[in-house]
């Protein structure tokens, strides 16, 4: 249990937050959310200690363990992967230590007999004998073979680090584990492991993270970040976002009677508590959203883009065939003699570790690039509009977002292109704003108002959500789930993967592609299988 009383915090005249008041409970996984720079690894530093707050505090009995995922990669390089994994046990290590310390001794004397002894007696205690194979066992979860766990740590890549550090942060199961951000660095089945393990978990997990996915899998309750406050909910992150837009639409609408808002958000509740059977969440979690009141819902201030598609045309039977198309960059083949048709309907994610094949492919698609061999034919009825992952040369003039938009547009009128900046919450005299000083998060806005704006029927899109914080990603991902055409996409979001795409094109390390008619989930479970019998 983890009490936070009156806590704030703050920089110098820069308020973080003030005045909050929480409690965080065992059996519980709180999802921690809010705008960069907020200050959600800053409230993880309070809670484990690491810094001090500016008022209040936070209160943690001394029996409780807590650990945390460390940031810094290279801490351990002194260290084999072992004996890292093992420090994420304090005393357990401490008394290993201690313990060869003595048997190294060149005079073992009749009291440092009875001392080991005591210390093998601890040691068999704290689970130290069990400690070898429990690791070794975490590690083959996390994709760490054998062969590496008796390895000093410089040999290992960064990746292979981070896993290291997951598994010192989870050994031991303390009662509590901090985690900022662990899922940047971890591949699919590592970032699987991790959903398991935390589901079964019986402490207290705070994590931040921005993997919506994740978040909901794992999470039973959402701790937002937002205006300097920092508010608990029950419920995942799918549940707060469509409830706290919810509240937002009731918020606006003042005339509406209150007992008619009520049965509102009470249908709202039903209806989610009824989906709820499509998250993996642990049945104990689950329950959890059966209680659920109309009092959880958040009224965020956080405002929402609109993000929608419409195809001016409707397509025809012919959208694209790429026959036999091979491409090498710098004598590395990228491409390797690529085939497949699109059809009417098809929402295709790219996936692969080689992002620069799946980049590409995008250009030779839209003509930006010649392949060495083969052809690409789209049907006369096509039209595309393309999010290219550097779209850096958009934004070099200097002109103001009004001009940027109009160059694009057959309709000049400021009116009509302010439409579209307004639906990516570019209003007001935001529109004055010159191009090229945007940060990456609103030249994607950009970018995406403008592909509204085209009337295209065929959307391609290579990673689109880079930049762009959880609000726009859940509105792009209302707005391809919902766009009625053809729809090509890149992009390391799970979530949007899984609820846009129903064809997989995987882009293998050899230039060949692995082309499934499916859903994410399922072709990384069939993948699986196919690495099981292999
Ligand atoms: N030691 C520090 N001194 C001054 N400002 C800091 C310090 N640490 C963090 N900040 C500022 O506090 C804010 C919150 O940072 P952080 O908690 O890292 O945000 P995030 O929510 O992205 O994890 C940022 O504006 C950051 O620049
Ligand atoms: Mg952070």
């Amino acid at each position: 249990m983890i009490t936070v009383s009156n806590l704030g915090l703050s920089y110098g005249s820069q308020k973080l937050f003030d005045r909050v008041d929480l409690q965080f409970t065992a059996g519980n996984c709180y999802g921690i959310i809010g705008a960069n720079g907020a200050g959600k690894s800053t409230f993880l530093k309070l809670i484990s200690g690491e810094i001090e707050s500016t008022s209040g505090h936070v209160s943690i009995p001394p029996d409780v363990r807590l650990s945390v995922l460390k940031q810094d990669q290279e801490l351990y390089n002194d260290y084999s992967v072992m004996e890292t994994v093992m420090m994420g046990n304090g005393p357990l290590y401490q008394c290993s230590k201690d313990k060869d310390a003595i048997y190294e001794k060149e005079d073992f004397s009749d009291a440092d007999g009875i001392r080991a002894a005591e210390l093998e007696e601890t040691f068999a205690d704290l689970g130290g004998w069990e400690a070898e194979s429990e690791i070794g066992q975490m590690l083959s979860g996390l994709g760490i073979p054998v062969d590496l766990h008796e390895k000093q740590m410089t040999e290992l890549t960064g990746r292979q680090k981070v896993k290291i550090l997951l598994a010192q942060a989870l050994f031991g199961r303390p009662d509590i584990i901090l985690l900022d951000e662990p899922t940047n660095n971890l591949d699919i089945d590592s970032v699987v492991w991790l959903e398991e393990f935390l589901l079964d978990y019986p402490g207290t997990v705070l994590v931040v993270s921005h993997d919506r996915y994740f978040l909901n899998t794992v999470c039973t309750h959402i701790v937002d970040i937002d205006f300097g406050k920092i508010k608990l909910y029950v419920g995942n992150y799918d549940f707060w976002y469509e409830s706290s837009q919810l509240m937002q639409k009731l918020a606006r609408d003042q005339n509406k009677k209150n007992e008619d808002k009520i049965k509102d958000l009470q249908e709202f509740i039903q209806r989610f508590s009824a989906n709820k059977s499509k998250s993996r969440q642990a049945t104990s979690r689950k329950k959890l959203i059966d209680k659920l009141t109309v009092e959880e819902m958040p009224a965020s201030s956080r405002r929402y883009p609109w993000v929608g598609f419409k195809s001016e045309r409707e397509v025809g039977k012919d959208i694209l065939a790429v026959t036999e198309i091979s491409k090498a960059v710098e004598g590395v083949t990228l491409l390797d003699n690529i085939s497949f048709i699109l059809s009417k309907g098809d929402k295709v994610a790219f996936i692969g570790e080689n992002e620069l094949a799946i980049t590409t492919m995008f250009q030779i698609l839209m003509g930006e690039l010649e392949p060495d061999r083969g052809e690409i034919k789209w049907g006369v009825t096509t039209s595309q509009t393309y999010f290219p992952k550097d779209h850096s040369s958009y934004f070099e003039e200097k002109s103001d977002l009004i001009d940027w938009m109009r160059q694009f547009s057959e309709d000049k009128r400021e009116s009509f292109v302010r439409q579209f900046l307004g639906r990516m919450l570019f209003s007001g005299d935001d529109v004055y704003k010159q191009a090229g000083v945007l940060s990456g998060g609103e030249k994607v806005r950009c970018m995406l108002s403008k592909m509204m704006l085209s009337g295209a029927n065929v959307l391609l899109l290579d990673q689109p959500t880079n930049h762009l914080d959880m609000e726009s990603i859940a509105a792009l991902n209302n707005g391809l789930e919902s766009f009625d055409s053809v729809v090509l996409f890149a992009t390391h979001d799970h979530q949007l993967i899984q609820t846009v795409a129903n064809r997989i094109i995987e882009f293998l390390p050899d230039g060949t592609i692995r082309d499934r008619r499916m859903t994410y989930d399922e072709y990384v479970a069939s993948r699986r299988e196919e690495a099981v019998s292999a």
